[in-house]
């Protein structure tokens, strides 16, 4: 299965571009710059970095950052297959609640691919948010 493998040469791409939108991250309070790349059926490639705000809330997460982008391109369903997000940090950065739930709504099978500049960690989005609550429990999406 693609993906499966941290090691695997489909993830070069991706965090090829997931370490592009690294280096456009708006982080300068928080200082940690973060970078997210989906890959959705087909190849394409989409993605997002931090943009923080001096009113602290207001600031959004590389993850809602891309699928913002994805969504405004036309790219919602089928949704994405893969995700990865890159940080300097010496431990590995997962996405946050938040951006799980968002995730959650466009895929509940994504790979997620965690790195920074020496390890790679493959999650499920399923493991990091199990019993998601979707629009299937308002009755409304199945
Ligand atoms: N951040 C992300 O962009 N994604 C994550 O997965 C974790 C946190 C951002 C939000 C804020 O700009 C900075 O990292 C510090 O929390």
């Amino acid at each position: 299965m693609p993906y499966e493998d941290a090691q695997s040469p489909e993830w070069e791409p991706l965090l090829g571009a997931a370490w592009e939108a690294w280096g456009h991250a708006y982080a300068p309070y928080s200082r940690f710059k973060v970078g997210a790349a989906l890959a959705f059926p087909g190849g394409r490639i989409v993605t997002g970095c931090n943009v923080e705000n001096a009113s602290y809330p207001v600031g959004l997460c590389a993850e809602r950052g891309a699928i913002s982008a994805a969504v405004a391109q036309g790219l919602r369903l089928p949704g994405p297959i893969a995700l990865v997000v890159v940080t300097e940090a010496e431990t590995l950065t997962p996405p946050c609640g938040a951006c799980r739930q968002v995730l959650a709504e466009f895929s509940a099978e994504l790979l997620i691919l965690l790195a920074n500049r020496r390890e790679r960690v493959i999650h499920r989005l399923g493991d990091l948010l199990p019993y998601a609550f979707t629009g299937r429990h308002l009755g409304i999406l199945d």
